[in-house]
């Protein structure tokens, strides 16, 4: 099931702290530390993106598109992503690894969010990402059909993801 919350602002930290030198590379070893602690992990984003860590043209602009941009991974599965989704980009109808975290640094995401009955996919009702929101899914660990959904770029937007496994190994369906 799909939760969307909204961020609780720089001024709380049930984690560890992050300022504003805070290198890239230690917040990520920080994220590491509270992997899957949604809380903790989305208020080390919340600052980084704060900080001001993610400029849009860091990362590479695909037309019509959209970019994935690797900034960690763990031989166990843990993996720190970042998009850049041109204006209407769209993904496949896809699902995920056990855990998903998705937090739109800014822009604009609208996601369309299926789940399977009787090994049909029925469709629930779509969602708006804005600037600052996030999404958490954790399913079932050690299959990749967790959280399907059809993600499509309303803006440029960046976003960043964390999954416990290579997302790329989600299973694509055809609707
Ligand atoms: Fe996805």
């Amino acid at each position: 099931m799909n939760t969307l919350h909204q961020t609780t602002g720089p001024n709380i930290h049930p984690g560890a702290p992050v300022s504003d030198s805070t290198t890239l590379r230690d917040a990520i070893r920080l994220l590491s530390r509270v992997k899957y602690d949604d809380v903790k992990m989305v208020t080390i984003i919340g600052d980084l993106v704060t900080a001001g860590h993610f400029p849009m043209d860091a990362f590479p602009r695909i037309k019509k598109g959209y970019s994935r941009t690797i900034l960690y991974r763990e031989p166990a599965g843990f993996e720190v992503m970042v998009a850049r989704w041109s204006r209407n980009a769209i993904t496949p109808v896809h699902g995920h690894p056990w855990f998903s975290l998705v937090y739109l640094i800014r822009g604009s995401l609208s996601e369309s969010v299926f789940k399977m009955e009787k090994a049909r996919l029925l469709e629930i009702e779509p969602k708006i990402y804005s600037t600052g929101e996030f999404s958490v899914d954790r399913g079932v660990e050690g299959t990749f059909d967790n959280a399907i959904h059809q993600m499509t770029a309303c803006e440029d937007s960046l976003s960043l993801h964390i999954y416990s496994d290579d997302a790329i190994k989600g299973e694509i369906y055809s609707i």
